[in-house]
């Protein structure tokens, strides 16, 4: 719901349990009065009354007790008595650098849509608020717009900046949400790591000063993923307040935050300024990205379960059909089990494995096209080796269909290598400085997405296959970072523009391939998790969390991911021991329910597993096709995440089912069974724990370890009892059946 207060001057925004509360001032200067829990109240602008504190610096309009300095500037600008970092820069034809932003009105309307060319979270019961301000020397005109989604208690931002004036601007910097708060005391947590190590949960204290998340390469990286939360101290996974931006953007990113020294924290985030401007011509729009910012007053579990719904509902793979009732996939990737190294019969010995275990569709990962046997050629040449594949690509596919699966095919469009057809024939499609050598990462270099031709080009081929073909399923690959930025048909003053126009042709190309394919379930994969974001997963309701497949090193980037990221957006999957990243062996339970944590596959050579091994798959397949529903529409609730220990579970949308997992990482000397105390669950009802048991386990009831029946509270407060764990990485698994 929008409230519009006091001679509309004062906009609450209100979700289920959140208030924000914006403020136009008699100067025309706008405010962050408050963000948090909802608040009632029909005037609000007493909350500025107060601040006409002392500063050095000079009072803004002339008037001396109007420092803007000590103000929570809703959407500063540079150049005014404001001196912290703006939201928004822009530079004039004359070199200057100076916007004064008022106020000039405000919209609402209900129905949330998308941005031009970019994506965004979308509902038609969304309402929304547009406040317009001007510079009115310039003639700029920026338009914030804030999107409640009262249901799920978030709210989106974007600011769409027109050039009202006579003369050309360049944006510098515009950022997509920004919110100050009347305090400074908060930890930050941020989600980093490295390729491998993607998404690890990391939280600071901050001081006085200025502290970024941030990406220069052209996607958001492994090291850093564009989230941002400020935590109040103690607040935990279940307690406390807790603020979130999360940007619906996958190009190089700012998230930041400032503490100034009148302790007020500022938190900003948008598309990285560093290396980016953009020329307005009069009379042309730009639009920012979105920005996702969720309050939760009852900790980090609360905040991922409200991003979770509001991206399964309102983001995720938005021309994809799955639908209800339809699940994602049981996969067998070939990569770890083959890497380049196949040909059609070995690709059929390990579809007949695949189909045997109960696999639902067969990925043939990369090596299928060109000369594409290692990874320095061809990409960029989509065109079956009918060598290798013993035939056409449809011939396979069809045998794989014929064995009762689906058929999966990994592309990585957005790159070219320099032994391929399309280099040769267009050298100028790749990024690339004139005159200087191009800089190879993994013997490849990047298409020029910028430019129409080769959006065209990528489209054209990758449907084509898809057309060619009997595929459902399609793995987007996106293995090196941009360097060497420059691109040929950019003019010298536009060519800061590349980043961002990169991003935009990669979104075109996207929204018209998934339309093109709305039954092709799309998943994002750059190196793992190197592109993990909102943007993507518009597009593509799927993404591989990493190419660490090991399940020790899985649980800390699944947990981090997790933290923002629906379980049902990650491609977790089930490889060989010793893992071929760390070399670690882990027992194949345990590797099943650290999969099962999102979308379950399998990435290991199925002809060479023992029998056992085999039974033991065919149980987790069985097993997962039963409990899927719970997983990839439940609610997810972390456990635990201390020491050595970790457990989470998910609560089906009726409530009447869950699945509990546990992992024990490193064994410790003379310990005693503990109890793990449940979530989510009716305090009232009785709930049938069933522990689940490995194939070829002794027991009385087959797949069933043990039983217990125990109301909800005492499953909450209690505890479930946990076995002892003997061995590292040892896992533990619950099904729970609420009774009556
Ligand atoms: C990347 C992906 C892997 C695999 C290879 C193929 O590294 O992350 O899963 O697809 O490319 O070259």
């Amino acid at each position: 719901m929008i409230q519009v207060l006091e001679q509309g001057r004062t906009f609450h925004l209100i979700t289920a349990h959140t208030s924000m509360i914006l403020h136009a001032m008699p100067s025309g200067h706008l405010m962050s009065l408050y963000w948090g829990s909802r608040v009632e109240g029909d005037s609000f602008s007493y909350i500025v009354r107060d601040m006409k504190k002392a500063s050095y610096l000079c009072g803004t309009d002339g008037i001396n007790d109007f420092r803007l300095e000590q103000y929570p500037v809703l959407y500063p600008s540079w150049g005014n008595p404001d001196l912290r970092m703006p939201a928004v820069q822009f530079c004039y034809e004359d070199g200057s650098v100076m916007t004064d932003l008022r106020f000039k009105g405000y919209r609402v309307y209900r129905g949330k849509e998308t941005l031009p060319g970019l994506p965004a979270v979308i509902s038609r019961e969304a309402e929304c608020l547009e406040l317009t301000l001007g510079d009115s020397i310039s003639n700029l005109e920026i338009r914030l717009t804030y999107g409640v989604f009262e249901r799920y208690d978030a709210i989106t931002g974007s600011v769409m900046a027109a050039n009202r004036g006579e003369k050309a601007v360049t944006v510098e910097r515009l950022m997509s949400g920004c919110f100050s708060f009347p305090d400074d005391r908060y930890e930050l947590m941020t989600l980093t790591g490295a390729w491998g190590r993607e998404c690890h949960v990391n939280r600071q204290e901050i001081r006085q000063g200025r502290f970024a998340v941030e990406s220069t390469r052209g996607a958001g990286g492994h090291g850093q993923n564009p989230f941002l939360a400020l935590a109040e101290p103690g607040a935990d996974e279940d307690r406390g307040n807790i603020w979130s931006m999360n940007l619906v953007y996958s190009g190089s990113f700012e998230g930041s935050v400032e503490v100034d020294m009148h302790q007020n924290t500022r938190m900003m985030m948008g598309i990285q300024p560093f290396g980016f401007s953009w020329l307005l011509e009069k009379g042309e729009k730009f639009a920012s990205p979105e920005v996702v910012m969720v309050h939760s007053g009852e900790g980090m579990g609360a905040m991922s379960r409200i991003y979770h719904c509001l991206y399964r509902e309102c983001l995720m793979g938005r021309n994809y059909q799955g639908g209800p009732g339809k699940y994602r996939p049981v996969l067998f990737n070939n990569w770890e089990a083959t890497y380049f190294d196949f040909n059609r019969d070995r690709l059929l010995e390990l579809a007949d494995q695949a189909a045997a275990l109960g696999v639902e569709c067969f990925v043939l990962d990369d090596g299928w096209f060109g000369n594409r046997d290692s990874a320095d050629r061809s990409l960029g040449d989509w065109t079956e080796n009918r060598n290798k594949l013993g035939g056409s690509l449809a011939g396979l596919a069809e045998a794989v269909r014929k064995r009762g699966m689906e058929f999966g095919l990994w592309f990585e469009p957005e790159m070219v290598s320099p032994d391929s057809r399309l280099f040769r024939s267009h050298p100028d499609w790749a990024i690339q400085v004139k005159g200087r050598p191009k800089q190879l990462a993994r013997n490849q270099l990047v298409l020029d997405l910028s430019r129409e031709e080769v959006q065209d080009y990528i489209v054209e081929s990758v449907d084509r296959v898809l057309r060619e073909a009997p595929i459902t399923y399609v793995k987007w690959d996106m293995n090196r970072n941009i360097t060497d930025w420059g691109s040929g048909h950019l003019a010298a003053g536009r060519q800061k523009e590349l980043g961002h126009r990169y991003i935009l042709g990669l979104y075109r190309i996207l929204e018209r391939l998934t339309g093109m394919h709305p039954d092709v379930l799309f998943e994002g994969c750059a190196g793992g998790g190197g592109r993990f974001d909102p943007g993507m997963l518009y597009y593509m309701p799927q993404i591989w969390a990493s190419d660490d497949t090991d399940a020790a090193e899985r649980l800390a980037i699944q947990h981090g991911t997790a933290c923002v990221y629906p379980p049902v957006s990650m491609g977790c999957h089930v490889s060989a021991c010793p893992n071929h990243i760390v070399g670690r062996e882990t027992p194949l339970f345990t590797r099943g329910v650290v999969a099962m944590e999102g979308n379950l596959g399998y990435e290991l050579d199925l002809t060479a597993m023992e029998e056992k091994d085999k039974d033991e798959v065919k149980r987790q397949i069985g097993f997962y096709k039963d409990i899927r529903e719970i997983v990839q529409k439940g609610r997810y609730y972390r456990l635990k995440h201390d020491g050595d220990q970790r457990a989470w579970m998910y609560v089906s949308e009726k409530g009447d089912r869950a699945v509990v997992s546990f992992v024990q990482i490193l064994a410790k000397a003379n310990t005693v069974p503990k109890r793990l105390r449940l979530k989510g669950l009716e305090r009232e009802a009785f709930y049938r724990a069933e522990q689940v048991m490995e194939a070829g386990e002794e027991a009385g009831t087959p797949g069933i370890r043990d039983v217990c029946l125990l109301r909800g509270s005492s499953l909450m407060n209690i505890g479930l009892g946990l076995n002892r764990p003997s061995g590292d990485f040892q896992a533990q698994q619950w099904v729970m059946y609420r009774e009556g």
